[in-house]
């Protein structure tokens, strides 16, 4: 099976309490139970990880980089102004899509604006936590 990194951002370890109008009920052991489900069903090993920690997550986009393993990352708050998350996607070869849970672009104004957007290979959001599903078959069928 094809290895697949899924990398999540600040405060999605806290999905299933966390605005749950906003979030859904699901629980990040939900989302982790989905992601590997989708993955076995399209041949894919898939790795989640989160952290609220973005020296963290640049490292593991580096690890991703030097291993030129595909990835679904969901940025979370870091999509809005983190260019060192940015120009670490930059990095890659292997494809990475950018995810979202809700639809930024129908919320706040400060949420309509994705600095990573123009380095990922495409983004899926709003489609609740079928969207990494989503970015898991666009995976499969791009890597
Ligand atoms: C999010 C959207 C972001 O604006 C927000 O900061 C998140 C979650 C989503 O999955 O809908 O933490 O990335």
């Amino acid at each position: 099976m094809r290895p697949v990194y899924v990398f999540n951002g600040p405060n999605l370890s806290r999905l299933g309490t966390r605005e749950p109008d906003v979030y859904g009920a699901e629980t990040f052991e939900d989302l982790v139970e989905l992601c590997r489900k989708a993955g076995r069903e399209l041949g894919l090993s898939v790795d989640v990880r989160q952290t609220d920690d973005e020296a963290e997550l640049v490292g593991w986009l580096h690890e991703a980089a030097d291993s030129r393993t595909p990835v679904v990352l969901n940025p979370a708050a870091f999509t809005h102004y983190s260019y060192a998350l940015r120009d670490a996607i930059a990095q890659r070869t292997a494809p990475l899509v950018e995810v979202h849970i809700s639809n930024p672009a129908a919320r706040e104004e400060f949420r309509h604006n994705s600095v990573v957007a123009g380095v990922a290979t495409g983004t899926v959001a709003g489609f609740g936590l079928r969207s990494y599903a989503l970015a898991l078959r666009a995976i499969a069928e791009e890597a």
